[in-house]
């Protein structure tokens, strides 16, 4: 091999080596470290698609918030047609009922810490 070869080899070698986070991410489909989360199991479907409530969960929590204290508008209606009471504690926590392992476990992760549950009432921890 030449100079030139080795030199190429080597500027390739370490391409691969800094981005096989890229790498590994498009073969396995998930992110390095990434939490495991705990999903509901008897249902399919959140209030809205799941991109959606990844990215912006917490919009929509200050909607509904604002919905119903300031307008009493408690009905969410989703994709699907299906309606839902705009609450924090009774919807959302009646599906991600272990707190620990899908929010908390998502939030420790991005340090992230709603102050939501000074007030609002926590599910009961599934063992
Ligand atoms: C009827 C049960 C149900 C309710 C109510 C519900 N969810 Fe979900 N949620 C699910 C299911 C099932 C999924 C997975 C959906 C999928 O993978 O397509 C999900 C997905 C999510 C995700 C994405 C998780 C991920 O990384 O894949 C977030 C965030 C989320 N829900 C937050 C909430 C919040 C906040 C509320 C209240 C505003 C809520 N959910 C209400 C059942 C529910
Ligand atoms: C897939 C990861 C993930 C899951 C699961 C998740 N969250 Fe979040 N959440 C985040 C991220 C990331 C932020 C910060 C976003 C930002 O600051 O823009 C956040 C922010 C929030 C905020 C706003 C907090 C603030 O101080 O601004 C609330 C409220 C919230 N999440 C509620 C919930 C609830 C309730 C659940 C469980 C039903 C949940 N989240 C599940 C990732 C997640
Ligand atoms: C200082 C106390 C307090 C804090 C902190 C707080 N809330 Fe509330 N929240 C209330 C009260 C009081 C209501 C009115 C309850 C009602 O009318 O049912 C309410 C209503 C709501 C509602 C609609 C009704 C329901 O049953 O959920 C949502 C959604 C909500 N808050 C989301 C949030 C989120 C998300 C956070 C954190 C980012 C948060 N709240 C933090 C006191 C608080």
């Amino acid at each position: 091999m030449t100079d030139a070869g080795k030199i190429i080899a080597g500027i390739v070698l370490f391409l691969v080596i800094v981005t096989s986070p890229m790498w590994y991410q498009l073969v396995s489909g998930s992110t390095p470290g990434a939490p495991k989360l705990e999903m509901p199991v008897d249902v399919t479907d959140c209030v809205e698609g799941a991109d959606y409530m990844r990215a912006f969960h917490m919009d929509l929590l200050n909607v509904w918030r604002d919905d119903v204290v300031r307008e009493g508008d408690r009905i969410h209606v989703a994709p699907d047609g299906k309606e839902y009471d705009k609450s924090l504690s009774r919807t959302c926590m009646s599906c991600h009922s272990n707190k620990d392992a899908f929010c908390d476990r998502c939030h420790d992760y991005a340090g992230v810490k709603p102050y939501c549950w000074d007030c609002h009432v926590e599910p009961r921890e599934q063992p």
